[in-house]
């Protein structure tokens, strides 16, 4: 009986362009949870890097000015749409959505003054009923006592494509060689840092999505949720 008290926590992992977001996004809609895009603070954090004039490799600089930045999340009117980030009080959840921050954000995730940071704010979180939280290290490190961990894997190929498609329609024109050669790098980067890699939990549910559309990775997720009465719990708090 306890457990009904606590929120559900649903962790969606994987690589970059996977499709979590979209996944995570729908699956939080369906069951009325939040949305959560770890990520987004990265980003955050990264951006902050960028417009101090400091390289993401300095590694004393960029955690000093992490450490000094105020990063919050900002709750939305409705499930399922994302929640908003600020630095130092400003909104910053369009300007994050850069190729160039993004690499950023993949640098200074390898520094534990950061990680440590950010880890701690996403675990603050106040989600009402619970949380879909898409990430890298959401089953492993953040909530590793997830009520359902999954993870979302592709094809590099097709999550390069995938990419291509969501660059195309934020206004970014770019060839698939350059987005598969970023992603390449920031695979490695986030796979192959020394703290919380990025790794499925031993007790995650690894999905392969390359064949698969947005929904029928939805309809899945929805099924293990069911499968695990967090839909049920889900609605008794909404
Ligand atoms: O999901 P994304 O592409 O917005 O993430 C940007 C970078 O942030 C990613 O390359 C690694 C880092 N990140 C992380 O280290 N841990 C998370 N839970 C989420 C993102």
């Amino acid at each position: 009986m306890v457990a009904m008290g606590r929120p559900v926590v649903i962790a969606i992992d994987g690589p970059a362009g996977a499709g979590k977001s979209t996944v995570a996004r729908k699956v939080a809609e369906r069951l009325g949870l939040a949305y959560v895009d770890s990520g987004a603070t990265y980003r955050a954090a990264a951006l902050k890097v960028l417009e101090a004039g400091v390289s993401p490799d300095d590694a004393q600089r960029v955690a000093a000015l992490v450490s000094g930045a105020q990063i919050e999340w900002v709750a939305p009117a409705s499930p399922g749409v994302a929640w908003r980030v600020r630095v130092d009080g400003r909104d910053v959840t369009t300007s994050i959505r850069t190729p160039e921050v993004a690499l950023a954000a993949a640098k200074i995730s390898q520094l534990p003054a950061v990680r440590t940071k950010l880890v701690a704010l996403q675990r603050q979180l106040n989600v009402g009923p619970g949380v879909v939280m898409e990430g890298r290290d959401i089953g492993t490190v953040v909530f590793p006592d997830a009520d359902l961990k999954v993870f979302l894997d592709a094809d590099p190929r097709e999550r390069a494509r995938r990419r291509r498609g969501q660059d195309a329609e934020e206004g970014r024109a770019s060839t698939l060689e350059e987005i598969a050669s970023q992603l390449e790098r920031r695979d490695q980067l986030d796979a192959g840092r020394a703290i919380s890699p990025l790794v499925p939990a031993p007790d995650a549910h690894i999905i392969d999505s390359t064949r698969l559309s947005p929904d029928q990775v939805v309809e899945k997720i929805i099924e293990l949720a069911r499968e695990r009465a967090l839909v049920e719990r889900a609605k008794d708090k909404t």
